[in-house]
């Protein structure tokens, strides 16, 4: 049997994680984050798929795409979040289980950024442990395909 795919995918302006308002992202690149993501899936038995766009279609083909290909979507929608309502009803019609990720703590930070479209979609929100947030949800995304196997 195959391993089942975790598909982590991360929005706009994450690609300049590292370089990007450090005091509050912390200097870790995305790269860092995939190896470290990717190291946790490896342990766990599950495959990765660890993609970052700055496009909002983008991300939303990519999500319809998971359908019958992922096991389970990781998102960190940056500031999509908190505006695409389009994302959200993607993520509800593919009907697989979703954990949103944020490397920041959103809900310390202004109130335009405690609301989460996506978040209306997850099973749960981890935020606020920078790169280790990536790797806590797919612990917790692991343990529930596992569950639902
Ligand atoms: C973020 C939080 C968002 O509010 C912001 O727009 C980002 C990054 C985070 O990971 O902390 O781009 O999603």
């Amino acid at each position: 049997m195959s391993a089942p795919l975790i598909l982590v995918l991360n929005g706009p302006n994450l690609n300049l994680l590292g370089t990007r308002e450090p005091h509050i992202y912390g200097t870790d690149t995305l790269e860092d984050v995939r190896l470290a993501t990717s190291r946790a899936a490896d342990q766990l038995g599950c495959a990765l798929d660890f993609r970052q766009s700055n496009h909002e279609g983008v991300l939303i083909d990519w999500v319809q795409d998971a359908r019958g290909t992922a096991a389970g979507i990781i998102i960190n929608a940056g500031a999509y979040t908190h505006t695409s309502i389009a994302l959200l009803d993607a993520l509800k019609a593919v009907d697989l289980p979703v954990i949103e990720v944020h490397l920041s703590n959103i809900f310390h930070r202004e109130p335009f950024r405690h609301t989460s479209y996506p978040g209306r979609a997850a099973i749960g929100v981890i935020a606020g442990f920078g790169g280790q947030s990536y790797v806590l949800a797919v612990a917790a995304l692991a343990n529930l395909i596992k569950t639902a196997a």
